[in-house]
Formats: C-alpha cells, sequence, structure tokens
C-alpha cells in the first residue's frame, strides 16, 4: 500500500511537471508584453478599422521601417492612420494604379519623423515634415490649422480632420484621419515621367493577415495542450493500476 502510494506521487509529480514545462511557453504567445518594443501593426488593429492600412503597411514594408526606427530613434514619430471606409472613398482603381514605388510614399505620406503630442500641433509650423519626398518641393505638403482642439490637414488634393487620438506614449502618437493623405506629387500633370526606377522585385506581396488567425492558432494550442496533458494522465493512471494489479 505505501509503495502504491508512493508510486501514485511519483507519477503525479511527473504529470504535473510536464503540464508546467508545456504551460509557460503557450501562455506568453498571446500577449506581447508590454516591455517588447513598440509594434504599429498591433497597435493598429487593437484600434480596429484599419485593416487596409495594415495591409499597405506590411506590403510596402513600412510597418518593419517603422518599428525599427521606434527601436532606434529618440525623436519619435507621428502616423496619420486613416480607417477603411476612407478607402472605400476613394476614386476607384486609384490605389491600384499606383506603382510600388508611389505605395511607398503614400504610406510615408502618412507618417511624419517626429512625435507630436495634440497640443505640439498648435505650434507645428507648415509644411509639415513626413518621410514622404521634401515637403519643401512642393511635391508633399502636408499643412494643418488648428483651432483648440480641432486639427485640420490640407495636402492642396485633400482636406480632412484628425478626429481621434488612437495611441500616444511620448514616443509614437497615431492619430485618426478622417481621409486617406493623397500627396499633390501624385496629381500634378505628369513632368516627362522620371525614369521608371527599375522596379525593385516584387518583394513578398505578403497579404495582411488579420489578427483572427492568431486567435485560431492560440486556441488550437491550448487545445492541443489539454489533449496532451490528458493523455499523460491517462498514461500515468494505468501505469498505476497495473502496478498495483501486480503487488
Ligand atoms: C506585430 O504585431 C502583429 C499583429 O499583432 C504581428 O502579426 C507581428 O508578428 C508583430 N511583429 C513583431 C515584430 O512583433
Ligand atoms: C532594438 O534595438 C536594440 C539596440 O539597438 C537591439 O539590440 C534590438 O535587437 C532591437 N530590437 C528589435 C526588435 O529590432
Ligand atoms: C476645419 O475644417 C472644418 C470643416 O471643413 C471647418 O469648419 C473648420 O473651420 C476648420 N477648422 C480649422 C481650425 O481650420
Ligand atoms: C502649405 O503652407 C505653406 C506655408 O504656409 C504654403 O506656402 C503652401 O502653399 C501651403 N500648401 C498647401 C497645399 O496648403
Ligand atoms: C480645401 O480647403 C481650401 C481652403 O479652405 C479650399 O480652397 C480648397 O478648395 C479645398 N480643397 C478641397 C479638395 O476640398
Amino acid at each position: 500500500m505505501k509503495f502504491f502510494l508512493a508510486a501514485l506521487l511519483f507519477f503525479h509529480g511527473i504529470v504535473l511537471t510536464m503540464a508546467q514545462a508545456q504551460a509557460p511557453a503557450k501562455a506568453q504567445a498571446p500577449a506581447p508584453g508590454p516591455a517588447g518594443p513598440t509594434n504599429v501593426t498591433a497597435i493598429l488593429s487593437k484600434a480596429g478599422q484599419f485593416t487596409m492600412f495594415i495591409r499597405l503597411l506590411q506590403s510596402t514594408q513600412e510597418a518593419d521601417q517603422i518599428n525599427n526606427q521606434l527601436n532606434n530613434s529618440n525623436s519619435g514619430l507621428t502616423i496619420f492612420a486613416p480607417p477603411d471606409n476612407s478607402f472605400s472613398n476613394l476614386k476607384s482603381g486609384l490605389l491600384n494604379s499606383l506603382s510600388d514605388q508611389q505605395k511607398v510614399q503614400l504610406v510615408q505620406f502618412h507618417v511624419l519623423p517626429n512625435y507630436i503630442s495634440q497640443s505640439e500641433f498648435q505650434t507645428a509650423s507648415n509644411p509639415l515634415r513626413t518621410q514622404a519626398g521634401n515637403s519643401n518641393d512642393g511635391e508633399y505638403p502636408l499643412n494643418i490649422t488648428t483651432s483648440g482642439n480641432q486639427v485640420n490637414i490640407t495636402t492642396g488634393v485633400v482636406n480632412t480632420t484628425v478626429s481621434n487620438s488612437l495611441y500616444s506614449d511620448g514616443q509614437l502618437a497615431v492619430y485618426q484621419v478622417d481621409q486617406v493623405l493623397l500627396p499633390l506629387a501624385f496629381f500634378r500633370t505628369p513632368a516627362p515621367a522620371p525614369a521608371p526606377v527599375a522596379a525593385k522585385p516584387k518583394k513578398g506581396a505578403k497579404e495582411a493577415d488579420t489578427s483572427d488567425d492568431d486567435n485560431t492558432d492560440d486556441s488550437s494550442g491550448a487545445i492541443e495542450l489539454v489533449n496532451f496533458g490528458l493523455s499523460k494522465v491517462v498514461f500515468a493512471a494505468s501505469l498505476v493500476a497495473s502496478i498495483y494489479m501486480v503487488l
């Protein structure tokens, strides 16, 4: 009987140890801790309604650029994020008519190379510097006008307004804008088109995954863990039972 109890405790210990060894790796996956580097994709998918902008950020590799810049610079960044409905308001076919290079510039036009808090807009001077082109050569101007908390934006093509502050941590600010910010450069009567720069080989135009996929993975992972644990328990129980019978 003593041996039976000892065996039971022994196998119980093995099962617990195995379950514990498995658990932490799985538990860390769903929640990227706040300590990790800032992830602009994660911020936008948490805000919801930004799948088109996220897709552009990813297909142009700008999401990685931005994350790297945030990890390596002290001046921070400001991002104007247009929601999905603003993309459906674009003239149809416009997005598809852009070259890969223009798509990069479109995304970069929504990113300012410094952190601007809501109150700092009031003292910012026009044109604002963006990561696209040169704000002073008249091709990529982005001007704002403010009144109290209201911030309006004009690009010379689009007039819109900052409708919401989505994220701000002193290094990265993300604001929702009501329209896609189209730069003047895209609409200038074509000066002899700049010799099509040997189009970069299409970098893996990864389609943006929605975060739903991650959730599915995580839950199925959890089920696997439960199954794994259960089979161990059954195995241990049958071992204990056979030892008991031998005695
Ligand atoms: C950033 O977040 C997205 C969505 O949550 C995720 O798919 C991606 O792997 C993350 N990137 C990094 C570098 O953590
Ligand atoms: C962030 O920067 C640090 C130091 O520059 C570097 O060691 C680290 O690998 C970077 N992390 C990412 C995710 O790029
Ligand atoms: C912003 O735009 C709105 C709508 O076009 C206008 O009514 C408002 O006066 C503008 N405010 C500023 C500060 O430019
Ligand atoms: C932006 O502001 C600058 C400086 O005030 C001005 O010269 C330029 O015409 C403005 N551009 C647009 C599109 O409003
Ligand atoms: C944007 O606003 C300016 C000044 O209020 C106006 O002159 C211009 O026509 C507007 N542009 C568009 C595209 O609505």
